[in-house]
């Protein structure tokens, strides 16, 4: 059972729509509320716009995890927002500290770069690590904006 069970918003373009897929399924199974915003084909569409569409249905009390083929392009979009903090994260290590250094809100994955399974560790780590809370770090980020 997992112990963050904030909702998790889910949006992907063609790039990313298997691993979203993929991830919606297994967050389900870990008891997540998961609210999948698309694209639903391999159709090809346009990542700012799913990026979009994440970022204005994004609440203080939800995670948003955006996948294109690289996570790239996801991540430049989601940033703009400035209630966003976005991580593109190829790793555990990442994730984790994306979480306890930057509190960051938004994960984004490359569909087309990690393995599900590696997806699914990142996923994981992201939404059950905590914001450290300390001064530095909160310092830090509210230079960010
Ligand atoms: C689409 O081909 C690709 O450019 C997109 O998924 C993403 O990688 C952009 O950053």
């Amino acid at each position: 059972m997992a112990i963050s069970m904030k909702t998790v918003l889910l949006a992907a373009d063609h790039g990313g729509v298997i691993l979203k897929n993929t991830l919606k399924s297994y967050l389900r199974q870990q008891g997540y509320t998961v609210s999948d915003l698309g694209t639903d084909s391999s159709a090809s569409v346009d990542y700012p716009d799913f990026a979009k569409r994440l970022v204005n249905g994004l609440t203080a009390d939800a995670y948003g995890i955006l996948i294109c083929g690289t996570g790239i392009g996801m991540s430049i979009r989601a940033n703009r927002d400035p209630k966003v903090r976005a991580a593109l994260c190829t790793s555990v290590e990442m994730a984790r500290l994306a979480r306890e250094h930057n509190d960051a809100n938004v994960l984004c994955l490359g569909g087309r770069i990690i393995e599900p399974s590696l997806a699914a560790t990142i996923v994981d780590t992201f939404l059950q690590t905590a914001f450290t809370g300390e001064e530095r770090h909160v310092r830090r980020i509210t230079k960010l904006s």
